[in-house]
């Protein structure tokens, strides 16, 4: 497929897989996979399982990614995983305020900029999720919900920075529903999510940043959703957890 832009695709294991699952699925990943160069390829597994799946991707071009992380290095915050710690496992990649944080831990947009800040001092490329609830569309409101999200997690950046982070639109109704954008609705957002990427920096950064798309992403959609223009990958949640339907994903993108 003929972009200037690499295509990545993550896979967002979420709370699924121990580490012998994660070990499995990365096995087979590897097998899957190993022919396949031309794009990037992050798996996303729990904390409690990077480790090993860092050790058992080193001889494959898979990179490690985290589901999240603090916006703070060190200290007395129970729980919590600092970027430092996450780039002991060379980990390369974090998904930063996704809609279940968004929903479930109540991040908001100046929480999720602080982390992205937190992530680019410890040279992690973010993978930063935006996204309209059905509400919010029916209502028209998709395009001024993007604006608020980008401009409040993504206004801090540099330009190098900016350069280095990815988007991941994830309409969240679309999120483990098994309904997807359709490829016009999504190849929409992103050309928004791109344009406000060139009010916020440049042309440039704006034609370099990658945009994921996320939500029920399949193999019988992945092709005609990554053919748009300003469609530059996926993330990728339920399909991800089998090594079949995520290389297929890959596969029949390229
Ligand atoms: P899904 O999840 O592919 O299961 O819809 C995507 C995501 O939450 O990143």
């Amino acid at each position: 497929m003929d972009k200037d832009r690499k295509l990545i695709f993550a896979g967002n294991w979420k709370m699924n897989k121990t580490v012998a699952e994660a070990l499995d699925l990365v096995h087979d990943l590897k097998l899957d996979l190993a022919n396949v160069r031309e794009v990037d390829i992050v798996v996303c597994p729990p904390f409690t399982a990077l480790a090993e799946v860092s050790k058992s991707i080193l001889d494959s071009s898979i990179r490690l990614g985290a589901q999240d992380m603090s916006e703070h290095n060190f200290g007395a915050y129970t729980g919590e995983i600092a970027a430092g710690m996450l780039k002991e496992f060379s980990t390369r990649y974090v998904i930063l305020g996704h809609s279940e944080r968004r929903q479930y831990q109540k991040e908001t947009d100046a929480l999720i900029a602080q982390k992205l800040l937190a992530a680019h001092s410890a040279s992690l490329k973010p993978i930063v999720c935006v996204g309209e609830t059905l509400a919010e569309r029916e209502a028209g409101g998709t395009n001024s919900v993007l604006e608020t999200q980008v401009n409040g997690c993504l206004a801090g950046l540099s330009k190098e920075q900016m350069e280095e982070t990815i988007i991941a639109y994830e309409p969240v109704w679309a999120i483990g529903t098994g309904k997807t954008a359709t490829a016009a609705q999504a190849q929409e957002a992103h050309a928004y999510l791109r344009g406000l990427v060139v009010e916020l920096f440049d042309e440039t950064v704006a034609r370099r940043v990658r945009i994921q798309y996320g939500g029920s992403v399949k193999p019988s959609n992945a092709r005609e959703l990554m053919s748009q223009p300003d469609v530059d990958g996926a993330l990728v949640g339920g399909a991800s957890l089998e090594a079949r339907s995520f290389a297929d994903i890959i596969k029949n993108s390229i």
